[in-house]
């Protein structure tokens, strides 16, 4: 990998506010760079200030899940920018496929959130995916291309290319099946040839069923810069064997 490989826990809503501050000490203490693998952990909300209180010192960075497009006022249940910035978060993510699915974001809303996002100094990670139905009927690259340019319009190319980006096919999440290296390495090669001209700088992980036993194939594709792992960061050990992986 040419660019800093990265490897972020997107935790979901799993865990209770004991078992998180376990399983990020398992991280934080079992986690030596040695190298240059970067790692991030991204817990439930209302524990980001508990992981964040163990990862004082360590090499281990904060990120959060989700970010109101709002920056303050009556948004009901949203957490905005500078709270997470508050808590130590450096990165977020934007537009997980879950998201999307199940609470209706749009495209446009993940634009602002990125914007929002952004315009307080956090990364945005940005997940595009696309479902089983829209690859079976070869629109994979067409969708992909549709979720990255809703971003672009907004935050504008050179935005987009100072983030991180994250493709997740939706049929591969929570599966146990990962796209191929191969199918993989094709999209994120997509994905980098629409980020202009900084585009050789930006990472691009790929998520989905990501383990520590398929981790080596996908790292070694040329544009596959790391890693968002889901149900295999719930486990210090599998998520630590990733970050290895990644370092050699
Ligand atoms: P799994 O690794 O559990 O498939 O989840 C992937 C994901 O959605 C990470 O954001």
């Amino acid at each position: 990998m040419i660019r800093r490989p990265l490897i972020v826990g997107n935790w979901k809503m799993n865990g209770s506010r004991s078992s998180s501050i376990e399983l990020v000490g398992d991280v934080a203490n079992n986690f030596s760079t040695g190298g240059h693998v970067e790692c991030v952990v991204c817990p439930p909300d209302v524990f980001l200030a508990d992981v964040a209180a163990v990862l004082v010192g360590s090499d281990v960075g904060l990120g959060a899940q989700n970010v109101s497009q709002y920056e303050k006022g009556a948004y009901t249940g949203d957490v905005s920018a500078s709270m997470l910035v508050e808590f130590t978060c450096a990165y977020v993510l934007v537009g997980h496929s879950e998201r999307r699915a199940c609470f209706g974001e749009t495209s446009s809303q993940v634009a602002e959130k990125f914007v929002a996002a952004q315009g307080k100094g956090l990364t945005p990670i940005l997940c595009v995916g696309e479902t089983l139905a829209e690859r079976k009927a070869e629109r994979a690259f067409e969708v992909i291309a549709e979720q990255l340019d809703a971003v672009v319009e907004v935050a504008g190319l050179n935005a987009l290319s100072s983030a991180v980006v994250a493709y997740e096919p939706v049929w591969a999440i929570g599966t146990g099946e990962v796209a191929s290296p191969a199918q993989a390495q094709e999209m994120l090669a997509f994905i980098r040839g629409r980020l202009g001209e900084k585009a050789d700088a930006t990472r691009l992980l790929y998520g989905g069923s990501v383990s520590a036993e398929n981790a080596a194939q996908l790292f070694e594709q040329q544009d596959i810069d790391g890693a968002l792992v889901g149900g295999a960061s719930l486990q210090a050990e599998q998520f630590m064997a990733i970050c290895q992986i990644a370092e050699t």
